[in-house]
């Protein structure tokens, strides 16, 4: 496995490469980083991987000089999960001046749900993901269905920007407790470690009055909300949407996923399931 710390280094050694699998991460990785590296060799000989942290996709307020940045630990990982280039700049090399050109995703797709509470967050992401692919021109891209809406973003920026590139989605990776692996579970106390996996087990409990053919969608989400919001959390939203657009559903359509995203303590988390 070679790092490469620059751009033209990179470039220079995925010369005539073959055709690129990439994923790209923020770093302090887990295994469902690790499984979309996996499954990356399924989908090319040359099996890249980014670490960045994207200063543009946090707000204000959010936790980017505290994100947890492990980069011997993701080496090891990197290497276990079979990736053969990692690109790791720092952020003089992404961006050595302020970034002033922006990918500007649909804000009906992209200030709803993750973008109504965090503000610029899909702007971020756009961007930075646009740049990396120029940068490591990879055939196919894999996105974890952990973060949907970012992989529902991605793949919509890139059919209407007509970029050469096939976007995968892989299967949240979940603790045995249902608790959706993520780099934010480290901040979470004992007992908020404890409480987290009621998350997914009320996303299973609107997908169940879903399928028993509930059709109040507001009354669901009103319900979920409160059961987490008795138990600690201050819950942002929980959403029946459609899954191709992540639109209200009506009462007539089918393929739906749900979504969650709350507060335990001072660590957000987010989780979703298909109906
Ligand atoms: P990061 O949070 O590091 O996630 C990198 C990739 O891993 C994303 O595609 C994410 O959906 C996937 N992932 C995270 N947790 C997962 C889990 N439990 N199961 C399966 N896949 C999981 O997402 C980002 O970084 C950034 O926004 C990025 C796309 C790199 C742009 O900066």
């Amino acid at each position: 496995m070679k790092i490469h710390p620059t751009i033209a280094g990179l470039r220079a050694a995925l010369q005539g490469g073959g055709r690129i699998a990439f994923v790209p991460t923020m770093g302090n990785l887990h295994d469902g980083h690790a499984s979309l590296m996996r499954q990356a060799r399924a989908h090319g000989n040359c099996v890249v991987a980014s670490l960045f942290v994207n200063r543009l996709q946090f707000g204000p307020n959010e936790d980017f000089d505290r994100y947890p940045r492990t980069f011997e630990a993701d080496c090891a990982t990197m290497e276990q999960a079979g990736v053969d280039h990692v690109f790791a700049p720092d952020e003089g090399e992404l961006y050595p001046e302020p970034q002033r050109y922006f990918v500007l995703p649909d804000p009906a797709q992209a200030d709803i749900l993750e973008g109504e509470f965090r503000p610029g967050f899909f702007r971020g992401v756009a961007t930075v993901v646009a740049k990396l692919f120029n940068i490591v021109q990879p055939q196919v891209a894999l996105f974890g269905r952990k973060d949907y809406q970012q992989f529902m973003v991605v793949r919509n920026m890139v059919r209407e920007l007509a970029l050469p590139i096939d976007i995968v989605a892989g299967e949240t990776v979940r603790d045995r407790d249902g608790l959706a692996l993520s780099s934010r579970n480290a901040y979470l106390s004992a007992s908020d470690r404890a409480e987290a996996p009621r998350l997914f087990r009320v996303l299973g409990e609107v997908r169940q009055a879903v399928l028993s053919g509930r059709r109040d969608y507001a009354t669901v989400e009103a319900g979920a909300m409160d059961t987490l919001n008795a138990h600690g959390w201050r819950t942002q939203y929980v959403a029946v949407r459609k899954k191709l657009d992540l639109q209200l559903p009506a009462a007539h359509d089918s393929g739906l996923v749900v979504l969650a995203a709350g507060f335990l303590g001072n660590t957000r988390l987010i989780d979703n399931l298909e109906v």
